[in-house]
């Protein structure tokens, strides 16, 4: 289990660029998850970041199985011992790289991606 961060700023001026970041990076720890509230494509939308280093990866919050939340309280994600994310929902789990799930109810089916930048301390929509 891995302790998780929910933000609620929105991210979208509206044309998608985003004039707010989603999170400031010191509030993602290496290999931890947060919950952020962003707008894509006119969506209000829910997405799940993931810190690996210096390196942020997002995806839409959105288990491809039954397209539950794949958090079990928002911005608290299950994390195995072998470093997959699991959909708190029915158990598929997802490799941290690409998002593919690798075992479970959806396997061979992925996460959407969500394309994010790190600038200036924070994680800002690419
Ligand atoms: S909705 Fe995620 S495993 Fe079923």
């Amino acid at each position: 289990m891995n302790d998780g961060v929910r933000t609620s700023l929105n991210a979208s001026s509206g044309d998608g660029s985003g004039t707010s970041p989603l999170i400031e990076l010191a509030r993602l720890d290496d290999g931890g998850f947060a919950e952020v509230e962003a707008t894509i494509d006119g969506d209000a939308e829910s997405l799940l970041l993931y810190r690996d280093g210096d390196a942020v990866r997002a995806w839409l919050n959105i288990c491809p199985h039954a397209g539950r939340r794949l958090d079990w309280a928002p911005g608290q994600f299950l994390k195995s011992k072998d470093g997959l994310l699991v959909c708190a929902a029915h158990g598929a789990s997802f490799e941290l790289g690409g998002g593919e799930c690798v075992a479970g109810p959806c396997r061979g089916e992925a996460l959407r991606a969500v394309a994010v930048d790190v600038r200036d301390g924070a994680v800002w929509l690419a």
